[in-house]
């Protein structure tokens, strides 16, 4: 447990570590002596060079960004490629049906012809990254106005970043690190025939779903197998017949020899966002306003939906995405605020502003440029967190109903036909484009649970809100239904033209103006209308000018950290770009007297199922082969099946689907989720508590050869033993 520090302390570098153990998440290209050194005294074998190097291939050659938000990694030389089943979740649901139910069956491509195309999915390597804040930030006038130094900033980044495409089929971004004070080029190659290659069903790979979501012990088999296609060439290319599977220039050897506490892990993928630099009101703002209107409002949603699902089958498939993507932030926020509260991190933060402000103090010219800056703080805080509060119950509690959602997807429809030169053909046009996606929103729509969310989410916002604002409109329905909102909902969606899919299909396809106008008489319409001018008129003003005056603040506000604290080895927060964070095996005490071991197997899962609960289905076939014990080649030394594991490495969403690679560099799990009690990390990262859950790969492996089949896979990669 106490491991790490053991370790540290044992370094003589350990003076310039003031972070703890497992914390930071780091830029690959910039792993320094003192990265090298802590990764070596953990047992890392490899070095910096191994993970990025410009001359050579290396891991990061390994590493992709899946789709928006979620990591994956070569696992051939064939292209091959994992990632999480609930990254890989809207592909597999694309190609299910009811007679093809991957979703519930799982998938298994048995031969290269079985793979499945996924259009819109993009997985983007990176070929090199560059430190280019001088060119950046060249020319900006000392006391340039926030707009204007943008605008010098965005001429540069485009300049950057068209010489570092030119003739290249290279795609490249400038992203900011530290608030704007550090700017990096990324130049990757992003290639668009990614296939569907397997998928576990359900009831392995969301194992536990939303009852487990964020909890230790897990046991969930969260993979899905896909591979990268590329033209004969090996270059990015559309998705077409003739392309081959890409070679990388690296993949991670998997390696099956087990996993012991202690051991060193290293997650490398893609981070999304963390805040570790925030004040104290900050953290206010976050735990005491956003997170308990969020927490609040999201659990009446998440309780009717549980109702309806509960009674009706096909509400239950309709709404078991929407489930759980709302019950994904309901839970972390829960977590995260208890991880606040326990760590104390308003006070101390509130200890080191007070710190701040005496070294600034001390020296007449660090006062003439950082003197203001608390006081700035505060004043923005000031005016920012009232906004929020507002904006928070708008969006979570006021525009909760799906159904109140919809009409700001007419607004441009609305305008166009207001205009002179409106066509029927345009109108058509428009119309066309607006619908299937209008479709899509219908085919998962429950009308009798909308109507229950509407009125209880809209009684949520009124009592808390009534006095602050509300549409005229729902003012007088309030009136007229003597504060009903169970009758106020009805009248609402029984008068909406947006609950008759049907009229809303014909209007579209039509090309008439007069039904189009006559949305603006919509019930559903005033109120979503009201809400949202409400708060583009009163909020976003306030909001967009606090952000932005937060964005210069920070800059400064970091910067000065930095000279206050030359020791301090800092990291950037995480920014949806590549990064590396290490650490080692580990379990943890989450309460008194209760210790948390770092592996589960699969007698958990049986245990599991044992208790009825509806997200602990387990497949015929996973039962016979616990019976038979029979685990191929990935049993544990113990002779268990070994599940998923914990470790301290500092991860956060966008992490999802990342490599956990051992001292060798091999390929031991698949990160997929952080302990309830360690979510603050994203604030403020604890060592006791911040742990990292990971897929143990030998559990994936088993799963796609001995329980799928699939061992043509298996055999593909490089198993190491
Ligand atoms: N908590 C994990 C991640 O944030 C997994 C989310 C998907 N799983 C689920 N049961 N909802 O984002
Ligand atoms: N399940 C998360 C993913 O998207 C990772 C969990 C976390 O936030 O650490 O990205």
């Amino acid at each position: 447990m106490k491991q790490v520090q053991r370790f540290l302390a044992g370094i003589s570098l350990v003076l310039a570590l003031p972070l703890s153990a497992g914390e930071g998440m780091w830029i690959p290209s910039l792993l320094g002596q003192l990265n090298q050194a802590e990764m070596g005294q953990m047992g890392f074998r490899l070095t910096a060079e191994d993970i990025y190097s410009l001359n050579h291939s290396s891991m990061k050659d390994a590493v992709v960004l899946f789709g928006r938000g979620c990591t994956g990694e070569i696992v051939s030389s064939e292209g091959l490629l994992l990632t999480n089943h609930h990254c890989g979740l809207g592909q597999v649901q694309q190609h299910s049906s009811v007679e093809h139910d991957y979703l519930t069956h799982g998938f298994w491509a048995m031969s290269r012809e079985e793979e499945l195309p996924n259009p819109g999915l993009s997985v983007s390597l990176l070929k090199y990254m560059e430190d280019v804040t001088d060119r950046v930030l060249a020319d900006i006038p000392e006391g340039a106005k926030e707009k204007e130094r943008m605008e010098i900033i965005e001429g540069h980044i485009r300049d950057i970043v068209k010489e570092a495409t030119k003739d290249t089929h290279y795609e490249a971004e400038v992203r900011p690190f530290y608030y704007g004070n550090t700017w990096y080029l990324f130049v990757t190659e992003v290639f668009r025939d990614v296939r569907l290659v397997g998928a576990p069903p359900s009831s392995i790979g969301k194992f536990g779903g939303d009852t487990d979501n964020w909890m230790w012990p897990r046991h969930t088999g969260d993979f899905a197998v896909f591979r990268i296609y590329a033209s004969p060439e090996n270059k990015p290319a559309a998705y077409a017949k003739e392309n081959v599977p890409y070679t990388p220039a690296h993949h991670f050897p998997v390696s099956i020899s087990g996993i012991r506490e202690g051991d060193f892990t290293l997650v490398f993928g893609y981070p999304g966002s963390t805040e570790q630099f925030i004040t104290s009101d900050a953290v206010r703002l976050t735990t005491e306003v956003h997170n308990p209107i969020a927490i609040e409002a999201r659990r009446i949603r998440l309780d009717l939906f549980e109702k309806h699902m509960k009674t009706d089958d096909k509400v239950r498939i309709q709404y078991t995405t929407k489930h759980a993507r709302i019950a994904n932030g309901w839970k972390k926020w829960i977590g995260e605020n208890r991880g606040i509260e326990r760590l104390g991190t308003v006070q101390v933060k509130q200890q080191q502003e007070a710190a701040f402000g005496e070294w600034v103090q001390k020296d007449p010219e660090l006062t003439e440029r950082y003197g203001r800056l608390l006081t700035e703080f505060k004043d923005v805080y000031a005016r920012y967190t009232p906004a929020t509060r507002q904006s928070t119950y708008i969006t979570e509690a006021a525009l909760a109903a799906e159904v109140l959602r919809l009409p700001g997807r007419f607004f441009d429809l609305i305008d166009y036909a207001a205009g002179k030169d409106a066509t029927s053909e345009g109108l058509k046009e428009q119309g066309a484009k607006l619908w299937p996606r209008m479709a899509s929103f219908y085919k998962d729509y429950d009308a009798a649970t909308d109507q229950d969310v509407m009125a209880s989410t809209l009684k949520y916002y009124w009592d808390n809100m009534s006095t602050t604002y509300v549409p005229p409109y729902l003012r007088k329905l309030y009136k007229k239904h003597r504060g009903d909102f169970q009758s106020m909902a009805a009248h609402i969606m029984g008068r909406s033209v947006f609950c008759r899919p049907g009229e809303i299909e014909a209007m579209l396809k039509s090309g008439q103006r007069k039904p189009i106008r006559a949305l603006q008489q919509d019930p559903a319409m005033l109120i979503a209308e009201g809400f949202i001018d409400y708060h583009d008129a009163c909020l976003l003003p306030v909001t967009e000018a606090s952000e932005s005056r937060l964005d210069s603040l920070y800059r400064c506000y970091v910067a000065a950290i930095m000279k206050m604290q030359p020791e301090r080895r800092f990291y950037p927060d995480a920014n949806l770009t590549l990064r590396v964070t290490y650490g080692q095996v580990d379990d943890y005490f989450p309460r008194d007297a209760v210790r948390y071991k770092h592996f589960t197997t699969l007698d958990g899962i049986m245990e599991k199922e044992a208790m009825g609960v509806y997200d602990y289905g387990v497949p015929e076939r996973l039962r016979e082969l616990h019976a038979a014990q029979d685990y191929g080649d990935y049993a544990a030394e113990d002779g268990l099946m070994h599940t998923c594991f914990t470790a301290s490495n500092h991860t956060t969403g966008g992490n999802s689907g990342s490599p956990v690679i051992n001292a060798e560099g091999h390929l031991i799990g698949i990160n997929f989720d952080r302990n309830w009690e360690g979510t603050m990390s994203d604030i403020d990262y604890d060592p006791d508590q911040c742990r990292n859950i990971s897929l143990d790969i030998r559990y994936c492996l088993f799963i796609i050869d001995v329980y799928a089949g699939a061992r043509h896979l298996v055999e593909e990669m490089t198993v190491v033993k």
